[in-house]
């Protein structure tokens, strides 16, 4: 064993594969933001105009339960100023993923979710 760790032999295969990874994760990273910004219906979303209202009657349809009929609030989070901490592909992401149960996956058709993201925007 060396006396000194890490001893220079072990220096540079530490310090590539310290850099390698970073790179993974970097490109890892990347990729998954490349991934939905291009997703055609994240696309096909944000080229529709949203109505506030149709935005509105759907949100208190479906996610009024939790999320209080203002959206202030109930077994979910509040969703005021949330288009402030989430931009509108995360936010789609949000309705349609179902990746944070309990929240249902949503599936509205683009025109819906384009309201809907209209309404989650005012808030
Ligand atoms: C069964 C209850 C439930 C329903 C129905 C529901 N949600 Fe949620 N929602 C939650 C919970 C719980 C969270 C917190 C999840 C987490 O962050 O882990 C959440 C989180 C969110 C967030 C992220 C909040 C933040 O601060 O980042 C948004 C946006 C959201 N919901 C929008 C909606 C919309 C729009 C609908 C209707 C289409 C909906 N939710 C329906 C329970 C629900």
């Amino acid at each position: 064993m060396d006396k000194t760790f890490p001893s220079t032999k072990l220096a540079l295969p530490l310090w590539g594969a310290g850099v390698a990874l970073c790179l993974l994760v970097f490109l890892g990273g990347l990729g998954w933001w490349a991934g939905y910004q291009t997703d055609p219906y994240v696309q096909e979303v944000l080229h529709l105009t949203g109505n506030l209202n149709r935005g509105q009657a759907i949100f208190q349809t479906n996610c009024a339960v939790c999320h209080g009929l203002a959206g202030d609030g109930n077994i979910g989070p509040s969703l005021h100023g949330v288009s402030q901490h989430k931009s509108s592909p995360r936010l789609i992401e949000q309705v349609i993923s179902g990746k944070t149960p309990p929240m249902p996956k949503f599936q509205p058709n683009a025109q819906d979710m384009a309201d809907l993201l209209r309404y989650l925007e005012s808030l």
